[in-house]
C-alpha cells in the first residue's frame, strides 16, 4: 500500500447494530495502526460526532472483539444530522479533531449522512453493516448470516413444540422496508410460506392451500415465516386460525436477531470490508461506500451506490416455493 497523507481518522457505528460491527472496527484499527494512522472511536454515532464524544483506539484497545456482538461504540440514531446545522457542525468537529478521514460503518441512512459530510470536504467511506441486507450498493451487509443463523436456531426450537402440539406457527422476522432475510430463513427452515414486502401474495392460494396441502400429505404442523415489512403477524395467525381450524401460534423474533457472536462469514466480510475502507482513504479515495459481489470487495462513489436498485432474490422465492409443500 502506498504511502500517503492521512494522519488520523474517525471510526463510528451509526443506526441499528448488528453482529460484526465489532470486527470491522477491529479491522479498521488493526489496519490504520499497520500504517502509522491513528484513529478516533466516535461513540453513539453521529450524536457522538456532534458532540465531541471520542475515545483514542490503539491495535491493543480492539484485542478481543472479533466474538463479540453488538458494536463496542454504541450506536444511536441522530435526527440532527438531517439538518444543515448538524452537518456543519459534524463537519466542524471533523476539523477540529484533526481527522482525515471519517468511516461510517452502518446503513444508507447513516450513508446519507457521510455523504453530506464529504460534500462539506470530509473524506469518507461507508462500510455496510445491517442484518436486514437491504443496502441496495452491496450484495451482502455485514449481520445478515449471522441474523439468519441465530432465527434458525429459534425456529428450530419452536418446530419441536409446534409439531408435538400439532400447531402452526407464525414468526416474524426483522426487516422493515425489505425481504432477504425472512426469504432466506424461510428457506433455510422449509417454511411451509414465506410472506414478504416485495410480493402479493393471494392469502388463499398462497397460504391457506399450501397448509391444507400439507395436511393432506400427512404434515402435522406448519410454519408461516412473516417479514416485519409484509404486515401484521397476528393478523396472519387470526385468518389462518380461522381457514384451516388449526391451533396457530404467534412468535415476533424481534432484535434478538441483532445480538449475538458474529458468524465466520460475518467475521471475515467485516475484516475485508474494514481494512478496504482504510485502505481506500489512503488511495485518497473519498465519499465512497464499500461492497461485496459474493467473490469480491470493492467501492462505489456513495451517491452512485445509493441510487442503485436492489432485488429481491425472486429465483430463490420461487425454489421456496416449489420445494416448500
Ligand atoms: O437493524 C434493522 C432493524 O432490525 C429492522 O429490521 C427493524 O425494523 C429495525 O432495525 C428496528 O430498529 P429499532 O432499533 O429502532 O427498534
Amino acid at each position: 500500500m502506498e504511502h500517503n497523507a492521512i494522519k488520523r481518522i474517525g471510526v463510528l457505528t451509526s443506526g441499528g447494530d448488528a453482529p460484526g460491527m465489532n470486527a470491522a472496527i477491529r479491522a479498521i484499527v488493526r489496519s490504520a495502526s499497520t500504517y502509522d494512522i491513528s484513529v478516533l472511536g466516535i461513540r453513539r454515532g453521529y450524536s457522538g460526532l456532534l458532540h465531541g464524544d471520542m475515545i483514542e483506539l490503539t491495535g491493543r484497545s480492539v484485542d478481543g472483539l472479533l466474538p463479540r456482538g453488538g458494536t463496542m461504540l454504541y450506536t444511536a440514531r441522530c435526527p440532527e444530522m438531517h439538518t444543515e446545522d448538524g452537518l456543519e457542525k459534524a463537519a466542524n468537529m471533523c476539523r477540529y479533531m484533526g481527522m482525515d478521514g471519517l468511516v461510517v460503518i452502518g446503513g444508507d441512512g447513516s450513508f446519507r449522512g457521510a455523504l453530506a459530510l464529504s460534500q462539506k470536504g470530509v473524506p469518507t467511506v461507508g462500510v455496510p453493516a445491517t442484518i436486514d441486507n437491504d443496502i441496495v450498493c452491496t450484495d451482502y451487509t455485514i449481520g445478515f448470516d449471522t441474523a439468519c443463523n441465530t432465527a434458525i436456531d429459534c425456529i428450530d426450537k419452536l418446530r419441536d413444540t409446534m409439531q408435538s402440539h400439532e400447531r402452526c406457527s407464525v414468526v416474524e422476522v426483522t426487516g422493515r422496508k425489505a425481504g432477504h432475510l425472512a426469504l432466506h430463513v424461510g428457506v433455510a427452515v422449509g417454511a411451509t410460506c414465506t410472506l414478504l414486502p416485495e410480493h402479493t401474495t393471494d392469502f388463499h392460494a398462497g397460504v391457506i392451500e399450501p397448509i391444507r396441502m400439507g395436511r393432506l400429505g400427512g404434515r402435522h404442523h406448519h410454519i408461516i415465516i412473516v417479514a416485519e415489512g409484509y404486515g401484521s403477524a397476528q393478523e396472519v395467525a387470526v385468518k389462518v386460525e380461522e381457514a384451516t381450524g388449526i391451533d396457530t401460534r404467534v412468535t415476533i423474533l424481534g432484535h434478538i436477531q441483532r445480538g449475538g457472536t458474529p458468524s465466520a462469514q460475518d467475521r471475515v466480510i467485516a475484516t475485508q470490508m474494514g481494512y478496504h475502507a482504510v485502505k481506500a482513504l489512503m488511495e485518497g479515495k473519498r465519499q465512497r461506500v464499500v461492497s461485496y459481489d459474493g467473490r469480491n470487495v470493492t467501492d462505489y462513489d456513495i451517491e452512485e451506490g445509493l441510487s442503485r436498485e436492489k432485488h429481491l432474490d425472486f429465483g430463490l422465492f420461487e425454489v421456496e416455493q416449489t420445494v416448500a409443500t
